[in-house]
């Protein structure tokens, strides 16, 4: 009769031991009953990296890496992003009419910052990457907002959500301007999420500025693709920061930091950076022996949970299509799709499993819809806030979690005595 269980025999002592399994997991606590001498800590798990834990239940986004599966709340993405808007995660139901309504209302009026933000942003210096004064002003909006350290009240945290959500374009968009030498463009209110952040972004010495609705849309399905991607690194930051009651502008800024990082959502612009450097297409099979000989990564390729293309990927690639037809090639999108070509009949990658992620084809859409390539992190962490903000609420109100608190395999020195300064 088969069992939800796991028989573990520990062979240093012989003893047997019955570890339940719930949803495909054991419980890693339940490794600690199993000690060789009853003052020893007992058995802990080594996962560095997390290859192999499960932090948390969520109920959020669901990935099947083998089978190149993307859903949120239960959606494919590939519907979401024909049908949805973005502004979606954070309610497990899709909105009704009336409901939608009030949320584009509520967040459409948190796009204004307080003035002296703009002080402060504009105290960087006039070649600061954006996501660093990104990253710096998410992390000080928590002083204009001192009650957001309540975080046990309902009513608060829905408050700075709502604040979060509205103000990361405006943010975004003044750490562009900031760093272009351009005037801020306040937000305007008649638009669309994405329309008003292209609004402010773009706007020059027009009375007003009107997205084009293929752009509009072509973001908005951008913000979509980003918008939530289980417990990747900048997740985990949020939940780690998260987990010690920080008030969510801090956690914000912690997740936004780790998303800054090359090998998550800073590899968007490395990708751009990458395929200039190759600048045409009969460099490519150099660089590929590059990238075998371990010299450099291939940006954009690869993922831990991936095994298989990478579904938001193939949106992408559609994307793109609708773009170019408005903006002309890009014509970087040739070298990617040769490079892609190559990389996927090629041993190393093949044997390896690397397909292009989401960041191997979003930058060139971004290049091509004109944003500078050091914004590219910044679009990501406009369109993962709302990820991160469903991800520390649900955090939150989880009876299980506590302060994260990973435990570690001491491997320093044995107890010594301390030998001072003279006799050293
Ligand atoms: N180019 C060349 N080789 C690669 C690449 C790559 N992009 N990615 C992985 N490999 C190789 C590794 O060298 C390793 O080879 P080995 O077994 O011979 O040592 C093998 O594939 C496994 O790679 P790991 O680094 O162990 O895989 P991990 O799951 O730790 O890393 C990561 C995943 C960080 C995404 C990695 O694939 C990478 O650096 N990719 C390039 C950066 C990138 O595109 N990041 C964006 C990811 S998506 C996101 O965060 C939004």
């Amino acid at each position: 009769m088969p069992k939800d269980s796991l028989t573990v025999i520990d062979n240093r002592t012989g003893k047997q031991y019955e570890l339940p399994i719930q949803d495909g997991t054991i419980h890693a606590t339940d490794l600690r009953q199993i000690q060789v001498a009853p003052d020893d800590h007992g058995l802990l798990s080594y996962d560095p990296a997390f290859m192999n834990t499960a932090a948390c239940r969520s109920a959020i986004s669901f990935i099947d890496g083998d089978q190149g599966i993307l859903r949120y709340r239960g959606y494919p993405i590939e519907q979401l992003a024909e049908k949805s808007t973005f502004l979606l995660l954070l309610h497990g139901e899709l909105p009704s009419a009336g409901e939608l309504d009030r949320w584009v209302y509520d967040v459409t009026h948190h796009t204004i910052i307080h003035e002296n933000i703009k002080k402060f942003i504009d105290g960087f210096h006039h070649d600061a990457h954006p996501m660093g004064v990104f990253v710096s002003t998410v992390a000080a909006l928590s002083t204009f907002y001192p009650e957001a350290k309540h975080i046990e009240d309902e009513r608060s945290r829905r408050d700075q959500i709502f604040r979060l959500i509205a103000k990361t374009p405006t943010l975004a968009a003044f750490a562009h301007r900031h760093t272009v030498g351009m005037p801020y463009a306040y937000p305007d209110n008649d638009l669309s999420y994405t329309g008003n952040f292209l609004n402010m972004m773009f706007k020059a010495t027009e009375v007003k500025y009107t997205p084009h609705p293929v752009l509009e849309k072509a973001l908005d399905v951008l913000f979509i693709l980003h918008a939530d991607h289980e417990q990747n690194c900048s997740t985990s930051a949020m939940r780690g920061v998260g987990s010690a009651h920080a008030d969510p502008y801090s956690a914000m800024a912690a997740a936004a930091a780790a998303l800054y990082g090359p090998l998550h959502g800073g590899a968007n612009e490395q990708v751009l950076r990458m395929l200039h450097e190759i600048g045409s297409k009969e460099n490519i099979p150099a660089y590929i022996q590059r990238v075998k000989n371990g010299e450099v990564r291939l940006m954009g390729f690869g993922h831990r949970i991936y095994k298989n293309y990478d579904p938001r990927a193939k949106i992408i690639k559609q994307t793109a299509d609708q773009v170019f037809d408005l903006t002309g090639k890009n014509p970087l999108i040739d070298i990617a799709l040769e490079l892609e070509r190559i990389a996927l009949q090629d041993e190393y990658f093949v044997s390896r499993k690397l397909y292009p992620n989401v960041d191997f084809y979003s930058g060139i859409i971004y290049e091509a819809m004109k944003f500078p390539i050091d914004m590219f992190p910044v679009l990501f962490a406009i369109g993962r806030t709302p990820g991160w903000l469903a991800q520390w609420q649900e955090m939150l109100l989880d009876k299980e979690q506590k302060i994260a608190r990973p435990r570690q395999v001491y491997i320093g020195s044995p107890l010594r005595d301390y030998v001072t300064i003279e006799k050293r």
